[in-house]
């Protein structure tokens, strides 16, 4: 293995809603519980969008993000038994709101806690387990912590990959908007774990026969006007839904969904559930925001529980990754790629960039 350098490329956010640009910063010393990771594939979010373009969560400048990584763990720290120099793992990047910091993935070493890092088995490449741990983290999280705070809560189910979960869910039919999406590949194929059936989602029709592969029971065209989408998922589900996945939570999914909840059901939201909440007060339906971060202390445990898992679940072939674009250049290749996240132009794939090839 080559030697680590002291210094490093990185894509930097300038300013609160400033430009990105790629510079020149320190390669990090891991803590005496940290590794460092040299990240040979880093994958986009949504998030890294947003958090430019609405000045979310952030205020000190300059700044990295970037929320997944993969590659070979290069150092670690003195306390560090169970992750060794040459393991490959996948990493997430983080934010502190409370701090204003942000300690992000688009740069080519990547300095993380090792308590928050898993191992990928080798037939994964680093593309593939790029794509693997926030959007997992936000399916897992929500269908099974059994932990909750006044912000995040859960479905509170019994994991698939802990005793007894598998299958546990025999019969048992949920909808899954927005299949597709990244976060939406995951909930499908827990579900199937999960035992849960049929598993019915929404997608445009192109990706249908992709997320059968992965459990989808039924696909509906999620282009159809609302009252077609809802009454063919009823007719198909047998009635309104006890659980229901919006893996999108957009004004359009946030509403269907939350029609299709059964009293008392459990509808689980990728963002912010409080204008839902807000319109259905009263409502005896269980609205759960998902949280993906692993540094979150309401997620300590599950995710703990989850990394633990996740070389076995990838190594047999329970779990795929989603399937990655690489796109070229390198950190130069992520501005690019973020404005096509922004207009919606990315179906069923997860973007992905290779740090060592920026020029
Ligand atoms: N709370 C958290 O901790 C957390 C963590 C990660 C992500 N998120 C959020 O979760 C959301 C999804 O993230 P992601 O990375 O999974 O997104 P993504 O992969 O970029 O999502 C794109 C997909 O969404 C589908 N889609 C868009 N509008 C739809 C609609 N109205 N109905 C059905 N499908 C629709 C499209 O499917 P088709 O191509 O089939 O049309 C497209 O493939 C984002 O808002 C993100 O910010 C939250």
């Amino acid at each position: 293995m080559s030697a680590i350098p002291t210094q490093q490329k990185a894509l930097l956010l300038e300013s609160k809603h400033g430009k990105f640009s790629v510079g020149t910063i320190e390669v990090p010393k891991p803590g005496p519980d940290s590794v460092l990771v040299k990240v040979e594939a880093t994958a986009l979010n949504p998030l890294d969008w947003k958090i430019q373009a609405y000045g979310l969560f952030v205020e000190h400048f300059p700044t990295v993000l970037g929320f997944d990584a993969a590659g070979p763990v290069v150092a670690v720290g003195e306390n560090v038994t169970d992750v060794a120099v040459g393991d490959r793992v996948i990493a997430q990047g983080w934010f502190n709101p409370v701090e204003g910091t942000a300690h992000g993935t688009f740069q080519e070493y990547y300095d993380t806690p090792a308590r928050f890092v898993a191992k990928v088995p080798e037939t994964i490449s680093y593309d593939e387990a790029a794509t693997i741990p926030s959007c997992l983290g936000t399916a897992a999280f929500a269908l099974y912590n059994k932990v909750s705070d006044e912000n995040f809560s859960s479905s509170k189910l019994l994991a698939p990959w802990v005793e007894g979960g598998r299958g546990h869910y025999a019969g048992k039919p949920i909808l899954v908007l927005a299949g597709a999406s990244s976060v939406g590949q995951f909930v499908i194929q827990l579900a199937r774990l999960s035992g849960f059936s049929p598993i019915i989602t929404t997608a445009s029709l192109h990706n249908a026969p992709f997320l059968k592969s992965l459990g989808a029971t039924h696909v509906i065209d999620r282009k159809l006007p609302a009252e077609q989408i809802k009454a063919e998922a009823i007719k198909l589900g047998g009635g309104l839904f006890e659980y229901v996945f919006d893996a999108v939570s957009v004004a359009e999914t946030l509403e269907l969904g939350y029609a299709l909840t059964a009293p008392k059901g459990d509808l689980m939201v990728v963002l912010s559930g409080a204008e839902l909440k807000a319109a259905h007060p009263d409502t005896d339906k269980r609205i759960h925001n998902a949280q993906a971060l692993f540094v979150m202390p309401v997620n300590h445990d599950i995710a703990a529980s989850l990394l633990a898992a996740v070389p076995r679940l990838f190594a047999n072939g329970d779990l795929k990754p989603n399937r990655p674009e690489v796109l070229p250049g390198g950190l130069n290749g992520i501005v690019g790629g973020m404005e096509r996240l922004k207009k919606d132009q990315v179906s069923g794939v997860k973007l992905v960039v290779r740090p060592p090839e920026t020029a």
